[in-house]
């Protein structure tokens, strides 16, 4: 589905298959293209491919912002951004209410199931991927 003006198309495509090519690359090469966190629900064959399908439809000198969720690459670092992730919305919660526990954010964080769709892959080899 698609509509578009002179400057501005909005098109609704389904990127799991390579078929999203066929409504979007006529309207390439783009500049830059954007991702914010969709590609990570993709197994990491298709994200290869999908990193090749986007390299392909940017214009030389082109850039790829993609904002994700990845996969620490120790249970160190891991750690060390659950806190610094728990920090950031204890922060956020104790401006509306002082009395705010830490701890009670941090059991409410760790209790959360992650997405069973996510399957999360480390930064480091998505950017060798990227790199290739
Ligand atoms: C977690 S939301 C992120 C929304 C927004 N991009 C942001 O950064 O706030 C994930 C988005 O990825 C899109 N998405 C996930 N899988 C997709 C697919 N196979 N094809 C197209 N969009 C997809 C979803 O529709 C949703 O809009």
């Amino acid at each position: 589905m698609s509509s578009r003006n002179k400057d501005l198309a909005f098109i609704l495509e389904d990127f799991s298959k390579p078929s999203w090519l066929g409504s979007v690359s006529g309207h390439g090469a783009f500049d830059v293209i954007v991702s914010g966190f969709a590609i990570h629900h993709q197994t990491d064959r298709r994200k290869r491919e999908i990193y090749k399908e986007i390299f392909d439809l940017l214009s030389p000198g082109g850039l790829f912002l993609n904002t994700e969720h990845v996969a620490s690459p120790s249970k160190w670092l891991e750690k060390v951004f659950d806190e610094y992730f728990i920090d950031s919305i204890y922060e956020y919660h104790r401006a509306m209410d002082p009395k705010e526990k830490r701890a009670r954010i941090a059991r409410e964080y760790y209790k959360s199931p992650g997405s069973s769709a996510d399957i999360l892959t480390p930064v480091d080899r998505q950017c060798s991927w990227l790199r290739r």
